[in-house]
């Protein structure tokens, strides 16, 4: 695909997340496919996206809904075959649709044929060489190596019948790779070009801050908020975010310059500061990484402006376009954030857990806000699936259901995240709401609630108040104006709350988070509005772009 511009396509892309388990499902079984994906790409073109990111649809036994892999080369039987994947390549660029899909670097499934060698091998043997073994501490090393835990809960060791422990910053069933090891970093070099060979545009790079450990494996000192210790210098964490994973981008930047048409990686780096996010996108490394804080503010004038201004400032810095995200498949659903009258901050490496009644009109009208002003920033935002037909987190399904190892892994007390992974409902008036097949055989793998027959993309289809029509026409509006996407911005003064500011000459954007109404600025047009505006007045919540 060519670009119309010399800016290229990943500065300014509006990229469209496929949890593909739950987007839609062409075979009945109650899972989503690849089938499903391609015969809903009408639907995404309508929709107005450039890409879509996929979430990792590599064989594998599911124990972190694919994110722990068993072969980067095959496609789960549950999801198809690559040939399908070719096939929805090549019929998602007829569309004009790039396709990025996700790369499990710092881990694999413990059925991975690495793994299974290793465990066959034994302690000391070259195979083991290519994780993280290690004996145990104690007499007769009955202690785990170090006090590292894991993300989901538990130490991060397991301990295998040989005496032998192994580290896994996830999931037991996710084995750390030791990228120390010349053949991980041959094999996934190896891993891109297979895919680039076969045509995606790019990866979303899943724990891109996580690959480098600190080879002593050092105890994590107390945490910074107990009595003892400092808040640790990030270039000196034993696990995260360390300076030598940029060695590892550096190499795969170079894979990807190999290939033509503007090949382009994002990174999910959770780095604590603006200015180390902004080290995975340097000039010569990746291309974009996701700007979490803007995720993890709170729905607070001052917290957002801060956070768009140190991000802005810090990816200008290094010449690197930013990427606004408000959802994604492991954190709570926006709307549903936005429904409690305030509005927690994130806290990094915290699972969020808000606390209050829930309203969720206030959380819809907060998110149609939101929507046209991450699309009006600079740069290029990502949206998940169902953020464009506002679902809310289903905060209440049954326990019995919850298959998200966080549910298990922290002793029954945090729920997990299978609550903003419930299939999507695109028409009909009842479950499965047109996610699988008329004939299918099977339930969709978690349950839709009743009253989403008023949130399928068939009964918002048309209905101009619908989050779906914000979505297309913020999308149409964002493709046809030269001012949207890569950019500057500049703000507007304003009274306190309310966040004004022009793109270029032409283009402004309002949001109105004061508790008052606010009388909109001179303009010549309303080109949208995130709810109904009378006598030029913006109401609490609501966000216009405008025509000056
Ligand atoms: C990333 C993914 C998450 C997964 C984890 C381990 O954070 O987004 O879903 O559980 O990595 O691979």
């Amino acid at each position: 695909m060519s670009s119309t511009t010399h800016s290229p396509w990943w500065r300014s892309a509006v990229i469209y997340q496929v949890y593909i388990r739950s987007f839609a499902d062409g075979d009945g079984d109650g899972v989503g496919d690849i089938a499903g994906l391609r015969s809903r790409l009408p639907y995404l073109k309508s929709l107005g996206v450039d890409a879509l990111w996929i979430n990792p649809w590599y064989k594998s036994p599911m124990a972190d809904g694919g994110y722990d892999v068993a072969d980067f080369r095959a496609i789960d039987p549950l999801f198809g075959t690559v040939a399908d994947a070719e096939q929805l390549i090549a019929e998602a660029h007829e569309h004009g649709i790039r396709i990025i899909p996700d790369i499990v670097p710092n881990h694999t499934s413990d059925e991975h044929a690495w793994f299974q060698a290793a465990l066959d091998a034994g302690p000391g043997s070259p195979e083991r060489e290519r994780y993280v073994f290690r004996p145990g501490r104690g007499p007769d090393g009955a202690a785990p190596p170090n006090n590292w835990v894991s993300c989901f809960g538990g130490p991060a060791w397991t301990r295998l019948p040989d005496g032998d422990w192994y580290l896994h910053l996830y999931a037991p069933e996710q084995p750390d790779l030791n990228w120390q090891h010349p053949d991980v970093h041959a094999e996934f070099e190896s891993i891109l070009r297979f895919w680039f060979d076969r045509g995606v545009d790019g990866f979303r790079i899943d724990v891109a801050h996580g690959l480098a450990k600190d080879p002593e494996l050092p105890d994590l000192p107390p945490r910074p908020d107990t009595a003892h210790g400092q808040p640790l210098h990030h270039a000196q964490h034993p696990h995260w975010d360390r300076d030598e994973v940029h060695d590892i981008y550096r190499a795969w930047r170079k894979v990807a310059d190999e290939f033509d048409g503007d090949r382009a990686f994002v990174a999910e780096a959770w780095a604590d500061t603006p200015e180390r996010l902004a080290a995975y996108v340097r000039p010569g490394g990746l291309h974009t990484a996701f700007n979490f804080d803007f995720l993890m503010a709170s729905w607070d004038p001052k917290d957002l402006r801060t956070v768009i201004d140190d991000s802005l400032a810090m990816l200008s810095g290094v010449s690197a376009p930013a990427t606004w995200v408000l959802s994604n498949h492991d954190v709570m659903r926006h709307t549903s954030r936005y429904a409690r009258k305030t509005v927690a901050r994130w806290v990094p490496n915290q699972r969020y857990q808000p606390e209050g009644t829930v309203d969720l009109d206030l959380g819809t009208r907060r998110a149609r806000a939101a929507a046209l002003l991450m699309l009006a920033l600079p740069g290029g935002a990502y949206v998940y699936q169902g953020d464009e037909l506002g679902l809310p987190e289903v905060e209440d399904l049954p326990e019995s259901v919850l298959e998200d190892p966080i549910w298990e892994r922290s002793g029954h007390t945090d729920r997990g995240r299978d609550g903003c992974r419930v299939p999507i409902p695109w028409s009909g008036q009842a479950a499965p709401f047109g996610f699988s097949p008329e004939d299918a055989y099977a339930a969709p793998w978690l349950p839709q609630p009743a009253n989403w027959k008023q949130l399928t993309v068939e009964a918002q289809t048309g209905d101009e108040t619908s989050m779906l029509e914000l979505y297309r026409t913020a999308l149409r509006l964002r493709r046809e104006n030269p001012a949207l996407g890569d950019g500057t911005m500049t703000w507007l003064d304003a009274p306190a709350g309310v966040l004004a500011f022009r793109r270029d000459a032409g283009f402004v954007c309002v949001v109105n988070l004061s508790g008052e109404a606010y009388q909109l600025p001179d303009h010549s047009s309303v080109l949208l509005a995130s709810g109904p505006i009378e006598d030029g007045v913006l109401t609490t919540d609501q966000a216009a772009w405008l025509t000056v």
